[in-house]
């Protein structure tokens, strides 16, 4: 058998049973290779599948390493999370060490009106960047200022974001009592110094953070914040960032069993690369994902970082990852996600006092950045997923995609909610996605048709399955898009509570 079969059979045998001989793979009695030339064969691949090998008398007992065991939060922990988010603020020795370094950086009091001009002007360049298709974007953070005005913007957003992040991935069961974390582009350390500041509310998790950057003025900003925040014998060990470009990275230079694996804000600055060659460097590091391991690659909710954070999504789908979350697939299709626009969003943070002193200035809003608003996916190499929920057989609701054939009729759907509310304060708007459209679909109620029956659009949060019986079918030909209206008539409720019901 070729090594890549006999691969394939060690895989389909490990996933079936947790202990099996190694001897017991080799199906084909006219294969003459013995067990130790397999063993030979196939000792590489052991640790990428999680899988151990012993010696047996003349054959090895293949085994499942023990994964390692899954974060319980105690009720004391989640006290002091929901205390952190309830303060919306970084850490007060964070902001002080940002507000160091720019000091340091510039010799500048933090009042000198030059300075605070140069971040301003830093800030614009940044902003305008963002908004330029990719292969027009000039931002390569070289520059001392581009790295200061990061800080001073969007550093603050970005780390309680990341802490939201981490704290739903806590919520999925998919944080480990011991972990081995990578950040790739970790720009001045936001995601790194937002895990040691998640785990300080912990009591005995540990983890040891990787990461890797490519801008050297990212990378002494990240040195330097990682010295004033935090300490030696914590129980988050943050190693230095490996100097590396992510396309070429090699990979001997990270542990072989990451557990979660973090692109944030990142992919969409490889800008000359397609989405499939994106995709290709996500499974290259995906090689060194635990067996049991996670990857959130986050992007800023913009249309077209979002868009193509989904479409990304689907390729490395269909090479064989799993989308955890946020997408359900309830039909078990593939969607289409070229249109599909969907973010989550957080209570906005507290200013800084460093944005209080850029916007001391004609434009004040331009320097304050408080919304928390992204994309993001959760991927990974086993078939875990957030919602297992799948459209009853019996059930009698319609594919979204079949929605055009139903315009102006009253009929039952059942789809996830893919957005906060996009409407207004007359009416509310939300996306839906049940995985089958081709055409954005949102479900929209006015106020006053908020009822006990259908307000379960409006609290559940995002990602939710939800079924909606009797919505009004429109086509919003401006938008190229399907509203489903809800009125008082309509009952909404929890399509997987409903499923355990019955
Ligand atoms: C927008 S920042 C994000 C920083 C951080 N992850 C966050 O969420 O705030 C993007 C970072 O990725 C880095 N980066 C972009 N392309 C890269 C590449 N090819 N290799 C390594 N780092 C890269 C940039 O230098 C920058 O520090």
């Amino acid at each position: 058998m070729a090594r890549n079969d006999l691969l394939a059979v060690l895989k389909k045998t490990a996933q079936k049973r947790p202990v099996f001989l190694l001897s017991e793979i080799i199906s084909n009695p006219d294969d003459d290779l013995t067990i130790e030339e397999l063993i030979t064969r196939m000792r590489p691949s052991l640790p990428g599948l999680g899988l151990l090998a012993k010696k047996t008398g003349n054959d090895y007992t293949i085994s499942r390493k023990p994964a390692h065991e899954s974060l319980v939060i105690t009720s004391e922990e989640s006290m002091r999370q929901d205390a952190f988010f309830a303060s919306q603020r970084m850490p007060p020795v964070l902001e002080a060490a940002i507000e160091q370094y720019i000091v340091k950086k510039t010799g500048k009091d933090l009042s000198d009106p030059v300075m605070l001009d140069r971040l301003r002007k830093a800030i614009v360049f940044q902003k305008s960047d963002y908004w330029k298709p990719t292969h027009q974007r000039a931002l390569k953070y070289t520059k001392a200022y581009s790295v200061l005005g990061y800080l001073a913007y969007h550093f603050p957003v970005y780390f309680v974001q990341a802490e939201h992040l981490l704290a739903m991935l806590a919520r999925d069961g998919l944080l480990k009592e011991k972990m081995t974390i990578l950040d790739a582009g970790t720009g001045p350390g936001v995601v790194p110094l937002a895990i040691a500041d998640f785990w300080s509310r912990l009591d005995t998790a540990t983890a040891t953070v990787y990461s890797i950057e490519r801008s050297e003025e990212h990378i002494e900003a990240f040195l330097h914040l990682r010295e004033q925040c935090t300490q030696k014998g914590e129980r988050v060990s943050i190693k230095p960032p490996i100097r590396a470009d992510l396309v070429t990275f090699d990979l001997q230079k990270i542990p072989q069993q990451i557990d979660l694996m973090i692109f944030s804000n990142v992919l969409n600055e490889l800008s000359d690369r397609s989405i499939d060659q994106r995709a290709d460097r996500v499974l290259k590091l995906a090689e060194r994902l635990a067996p049991d391991g996670s990857i959130l690659i986050v992007e800023p909710a913009e249309e077209t970082a979002s868009v193509t954070l989904r479409i990304l999504s689907l390729a490395l789908k269909k090479r064989g990852l799993t989308i955890h979350s946020p997408c359900s697939f309830i039909w078990g299709t593939n969607c289409t996600p070229d249109r599909c626009w969907s973010f989550a969003t957080g209570r906005n943070i507290q200013p800084t006092r460093m944005m209080g002193r850029l916007s001391e200035c004609d434009e004040p809003f331009r320097y304050i950045n408080i919304d928390i608003k992204y994309s993001y996916v959760v991927l990974r190499k086993d078939e875990k997923t957030r919602h297992s929920y799948r459209v009853p057989a019996k059930s009698r609701v319609l594919r979204i995609a079949q929605v055009h054939r139903h315009v102006d009729k009253r009929v039952n759907f059942i789809a996830a909610k893919m957005s906060e509310n996009l409407g207004d304060g007359k009416n509310l708007m939300f996306r839906l996605c049940d995985g089958t459209a081709d055409k954005p679909v949102f479900a929209v109620v006015p106020v006053y048709h908020v009822t006990p029956e259908n307000e379960v659009l409006k609290t559940a949060p995002y990602g939710t399955i939800l079924e909606l019986d009797g919505v009004l079918v429109r086509f919003n030909k401006a938008h190229n898009a399907y509203n489903l209206l809800v009125s008082r008539n309509t009952r909404i409720t929890l399509a997987e509570e409903q499923n355990r019901e019955e």
